[in-house]
């Protein structure tokens, strides 16, 4: 069959994960590091891409990375990922992290981002991915803004990839 006639709901590769924040992972103010958080959430956010496109995926960026507010030792971390747009052998996902305060019954904000996929074979080439279904208006919305943040970062991919190609050996330097 042919791959591009595959489409799958965003309900399907949504995915979530918990972690509860120990002294190892904190700096000296007791605050989880963002380093640790961007590995969460690329994580989660690996875990999305991988089930939409059922195939290996790598990361190809990261950006809109907000830190709204810190994470503290002993705190309930829950990530959930979820497929906003699928293009041709990429995805965007969206990522947000939460703070579960079990008393209260209550989830803080605590960060967001948008992260980009490829979908790859074992030798690393990449792989035409199932097109998104959205099912909801929030999933709708959240289809459009992918399709404008890819505008504008293919600008960007594309400025970086001829400067890396003018300058050669000297882009290391
Ligand atoms: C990401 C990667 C596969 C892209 O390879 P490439 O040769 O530049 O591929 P192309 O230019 O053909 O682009 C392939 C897709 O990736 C997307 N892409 C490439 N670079 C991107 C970037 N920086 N941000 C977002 N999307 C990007 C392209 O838009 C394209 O999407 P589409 O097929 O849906 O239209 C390659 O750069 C890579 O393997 N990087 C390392 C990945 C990795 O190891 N990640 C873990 C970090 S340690």
């Amino acid at each position: 069959m042919d791959d591009v006639a595959i489409t799958r709901r965003v309900s399907e590769s949504q995915s979530e994960r918990s972690e509860i924040i120990f002294p190892a992972d904190a700096n000296a103010l007791g605050n989880l590091f963002g380093g640790r958080l961007m590995q969460f959430i690329d994580l989660v956010g690996a875990m999305a891409a991988s089930r939409h496109a059922r195939a290996i995926t790598v990361t190809a960026s990261m950006d809109h990375l907000d830190f709204v507010a810190p994470v503290h030792v002993g705190d309930l971390l829950i990530l959930k990922a979820s497929v906003n747009r699928a293009f041709k052998t990429s995805m965007e996902v969206g990522v947000k992290a939460m703070v579960e305060d079990v008393r209260k019954q209550q989830l803080r904000h605590v960060s967001s981002a948008y992260l980009t996929y490829v979908a790859v074979d074992r030798e690393g080439g990449g792989i035409t991915v199932p097109q998104l279904i959205c099912e909801t208006d929030h999933q709708r919305r959240r289809y459009e803004d992918a399709g404008r943040r890819r505008e504008m970062r293919s600008g960007e991919v594309l400025r970086k990839k001829r400067l890396r190609e003018q300058l050669g050996a000297e882009w290391n330097l």
